[in-house]
């Protein structure tokens, strides 16, 4: 079967990539390269340019190729930009996804693995977090994210389509020292960097009811996501599924112990500093994963020394 990958030469697009062909499927990317690369798309593998909003090169990608299914990644993801741009990012994010799901229906596609996030939770007050609590996003980010699973839902209900949301916890590391994650929106690349220019690292609030008084996250590694797309994208073409699905490893690390294993990686301690904490940062943000395993038959196989390990590879901080 071919699947059609949209941001396919992004950081988790690029390893979805790789792990489906592992698998044996065949792969379509189609990106716009606003913040992907071309050169992490191998060259057996056609790249499709064009935004997702281009409804008639999505149809015309979908019946040249006679794809199967859709791994919808292609957004933009940063919550402070979706701050200042709430409307952009409701034209990319949810705008897409609509032109995706109508190219989809004119196809006759019926497949779909839909790229979502936490964000849609904003600020529990549970933790581990099930899929079935009530989503109250804190940022335009996790609103258009949320409104793409609600768009999926009901076009499926409406024509056939199998689906599923992959709500993504906090996703770090990298498969290959090449496919590192480039932006600094997260803890481990920022903390990278920090070290790299020689400045301590600020950690928000260590007065937080947690263990050490740190935030709690849910760390998963970038290559573990990835085999989670291709046992969606296995359930999604052999069932009519249609659910969300938490992705994490149901465990949390604290932002001390983030930054104690990533002294590790670099084997030299790293330099941090307490401040004030910031508005919107629930004290803990772990996955419920249960239903990972059993719906998708998945689970982490990566632990977090292996990501901040594999990311400061990619970051050129060790070998
Ligand atoms: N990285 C995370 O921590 C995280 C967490 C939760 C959810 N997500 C979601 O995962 C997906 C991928 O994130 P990423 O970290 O790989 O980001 P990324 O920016 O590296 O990848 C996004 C890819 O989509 C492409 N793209 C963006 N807008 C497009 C458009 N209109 N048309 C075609 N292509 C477009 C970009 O060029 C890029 O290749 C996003 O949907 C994001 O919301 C990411």
């Amino acid at each position: 079967m071919t699947w059609l990958l949209t941001g396919g030469a992004g950081f988790i697009g690029c390893h979805v990539l790789r792990s489906l062909r592992s698998s044996g499927r065949d792969v379509v990317v189609f990106d716009d390269l606003s913040t992907g690369l071309a050169d992490r798309v191998p060259d057996d593998v056609p790249l499709i340019r064009g935004s997702v909003s281009d409804q008639a090169l999505l149809e015309e990608t979908m019946r040249e190729y006679k794809i199967a299914g859709v791994i919808h990644l292609a957004a933009k993801k940063a919550v402070a930009e979706s701050v200042a741009k709430p409307l952009w990012y409701y034209q990319e994010n949810v705008g897409g996804i609509e032109s995706v799901l109508a190219a989809m229906v004119n196809c006759e596609v019926g497949a779909m693995v839909y790229s979502s996030s936490a964000a849609v939770y904003g600020e529990p007050e549970t933790s581990p977090v099930r899929e079935d609590i009530c989503l109250a996003p804190i940022s335009p980010y996790g609103e258009t994210k949320l409104v793409g699973e609600w768009l999926t839902r009901d076009v499926a209900l409406g024509s056939g389509i199998s689906w599923t949301a992959l709500r993504y916890f906090n996703v770090a590391g990298a498969g290959h020292p090449e496919l590192g994650d480039p932006s600094v929106a997260n803890l481990i690349p920022i903390a990278l960097r920090s070290v790299r220019e020689g400045k301590s690292c600020q950690v928000y609030g260590n007065d937080y009811e947690t263990p050490d008084g740190t935030c709690l996250r849910d760390y998963i590694h970038v290559a573990d996501l990835a085999e989670a797309h291709t046992a969606a994208a296995a359930l999604t073409e052999a069932n009519q599924v249609g659910l969300p699905i938490n992705i994490g490893t149901g465990s949390g690390s604290s932002v001390l112990e983030v930054l104690d294993s990533i002294g590790r990686a670099l084997e030299r301690e790293v330099d941090y500093e307490i401040v004030a904490r910031r508005p919107g940062d629930p004290p803990a943000l772990v996955a419920a994963a249960d239903q990972a395993r059993e719906v998708l038959g998945w689970s982490a196989q990566y632990d977090l020394d292996d990501m901040t390990a594999s990311a400061a590879a990619a970051a050129g901080l060790r070998a």
